[in-house]
């Protein structure tokens, strides 16, 4: 799938932004600390980080909290998203793809590290057959 068309000085500045927000995560057991910033269709630009817990379920990703951030704040549409996980080159986890999903699922995706690695993706093609609001038409069950 095609998704959102983004220039590089656009994920330049994402980057940025989420390697901003890292700085802030709280994840004092499992260490990993990541930082994402979300790009809305108005071109504003949301960050979050990851938020542990002792009761480790309850973990937040950096990625819903950029989104629940920007939910907050009025935002729907979304085009891009850039994730890192410092050292670590990390992709969103099966239910950041789930929750991002719910916006639009031509959302680019970009996950990148501070050694320069980069892989882009497009939402579709990391969650292809993606459960949506559309299976919940009353008229379909
Ligand atoms: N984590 C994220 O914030 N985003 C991801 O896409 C993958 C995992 C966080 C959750 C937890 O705090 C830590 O990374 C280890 O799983």
């Amino acid at each position: 799938m095609e998704g959102w068309k983004i220039v590089e000085i656009e994920w330049e500045e994402l980057e940025k932004w989420a390697k901003e927000a890292r700085k802030m995560a709280y994840a004092p057991y499992s260490k990993l600390q990541v930082g994402a910033a979300l790009l809305a269709g108005d071109g504003q630009v949301f960050v979050g980080t990851n938020v542990e817990n002792a009761s480790y379920g309850l973990t937040l990703c950096a990625e819903r909290v950029a989104l629940g951030s920007a939910i907050s704040k009025g935002a729907r549409t979304f085009r891009a998203i850039a994730i890192t996980g410092g050292p670590l080159l990390i992709t969103p986890c099966g239910a950041c793809r789930q929750v991002l999903a719910e916006f639009g699922l031509g959302l680019r995706i970009r996950c990148f590290d501070e050694n320069g690695q980069k892989r882009d993706f497009v939402l579709e093609d990391l969650l292809p057959a993606a459960f949506l609001g559309n299976f919940l038409d009353r008229s379909s069950f």
